[in-house]
């Protein structure tokens, strides 16, 4: 493999390309960060890096659409440099981050503080969410447009931070202002205060784990999803569902039929993890929000991902230090780091035959593009950015602790048997991450939204 260091001209030659339509033996050639020319037998120009990448596949970088890397405020779980190296490592090269950060992301401000703190510094491309609250709503529409920021998030219930927007007046305000896709938690918060008022009553001094999943349970997600496909279809604004996590979700989405006004995301963790299971293995490792739960809300999910209405898969990537995680439910924060495991757990669940390469790259690269408009990346054909991983298919073996590069040891995956993994990534033409490391400078940039 050779690749000068500011030499974006790049031959990847003997690879499986994965297509929409399954995959292909061929070589691609980036010239100047930009895919070139897809056909086999191509000889690299002069000065041009070359890859061998026989016996691997070869994917378009990733796009996780849910992060949160913590900064500012919260550089003790992550920031912008870990978890953008833990992003590259795993073969995803962009990322969307969530404004639950300290200060909250709310204003243009924020995001510009954002963006200089990933200039130089984040390793995968970057786009960041503007937090919605009572005080902006009315200000969100002008602000959404803020270049590199990838829309609105909605926190109807609360969780890690200080954004709420609980109650339908208030949401409807932030729907009738702008026009992108509002991406929300959906968490019935006044169903929420009532059932933690009544947990903590019950069990002052800390309470059972297992019980995560009752206190939040289905009807809290469900009444607050009920009233949002309501307001979208009212305000014609379109929204997008983040992280479901129960059956009846999938078929209220069904049911409504609003087409593509609602748009859907599913985690690896309720992907791969089943209650009560996951909460007697790992503990408050596996608490998240919304919870884990039964193994029949997971089946209805992978499901969903083949048949619909799930349109994407973020990892909801949610650091928190193990200090913090070793504290008794309901003290303990929630959140699971993901962004590094969500390509081998897609890899694993295609060796399992429940998932083909072609959904992953619906649903990691055509879906979050699809869901928030984001430019210049796809399917690798000539014009696109040449953003790509290499996964060699035949590395098994168990997920270890010393591979993740998240500050939060915290990963309820580690030791599962996972069969591919990434073994480089490139961006715009450039090598970022070989053997699972990621080498050289930080190269990520902002995301261009249409
Ligand atoms: O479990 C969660 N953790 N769910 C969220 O919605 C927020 C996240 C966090 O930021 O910790």
């Amino acid at each position: 493999m050779t690749n000068t260091p500011d030499n974006q001209d790049l031959l990847v030659h003997g690879g499986q390309l994965l297509t929409p339509t399954g995959l292909e033996t061929t070589d691609v050639l980036i010239i100047d960060g930009l895919v070139s020319k897809i056909a086999p037998g191509q000889s690299p120009p002069e000065g041009c890096g070359t890859i061998d990448a026989s016996g691997q596949l070869v994917f378009p970088g990733l796009i996780d659409p849910q992060v949160h890397f913590r900064e500012p405020g919260g550089e003790k779980k992550e920031d912008l440099a870990s978890g953008s190296a833990a992003a590259i490592a795993g073969g995803i090269t962009a990322f969307c981050e969530m404004p639950n950060t300290n200060p909250a992301t709310t204003n243009p401000a924020a995001l510009a503080d954002k963006f200089a703190r990933a200039k130089g510094r984040s390793r995968a491309d970057y786009a960041f969410f503007l937090g919605a609250s009572p005080e902006n709503a009315d200000q969100l529409g002008e602000w959404e447009g803020v270049p590199g920021c990838s829309g609105v998030k909605v926190f109807m219930g609360s969780s890690t931070g200080n954004l709420l927007v609980e109650d339908d007046a208030t949401l409807e305000r932030v729907l009738r202002s702008g026009t992108r896709r509002v991406t929300v938690h959906s968490e019935d918060n006044p169903r929420l205060s009532e059932r933690y008022a009544a947990l903590t009553q019950k069990h002052p001094t800390g309470a059972a784990i297992a019980l995560h999943s009752d206190v939040r349970d289905i009807e809290t997600a469900m009444r607050s999803s009920r009233r949002l496909l309501t307001l979208a279809e009212k305000t014609h604004r379109p929204v997008h569902l983040l992280h479901v996590s129960t059956e009846e979700e999938l078929d209220l989405v069904r049911e409504r039929d609003l087409g593509d006004l609602v748009t859907v995301e599913a985690t690896p963790n309720h992907l791969f993890l089943t209650a009560p299971e996951c909460y007697m293995e790992h503990g408050t490792w596996a608490q998240m929000n919304p919870p884990v739960r039964e193994a029949r809300h997971r089946d209805a999910l992978r499901l969903a991902l083949v048949e619909g209405p799930v349109t994407c898969i973020g990892s909801d990537h949610a650091p928190h230090t193990a200090e913090e995680k070793a504290r008794s439910f309901p003290g303990a924060p929630s959140g699971i780091p993901g962004v590094q495991t969500t390509l081998a757990l897609l890899l694993t669940a295609v060796r399992d035959g429940w998932l083909r390469y072609e959904d992953i790259l619906r649903l990691s690269v055509q879906g979050p593009i699809k869901v928030y408009g984001i430019e210049r990346r796809g399917p690798l054909t000539a014009g696109i950015e040449g953003n790509l991983v290499l996964i060699n298919p035949d590395l098994e073996g168990p997920l270890r602790a010393d591979w993740l590069l998240s500050r939060s040891p915290c990963n309820p995956f580690i030791g599962r048997e996972l069969a591919g993994m990434p073994t480089v990534a490139v961006l715009r033409g450039q090598v970022v991450m070989r053997g699972g490391i990621p080498v050289g400078p930080a190269r990520g940039k902002p995301l261009s939204f249409a």
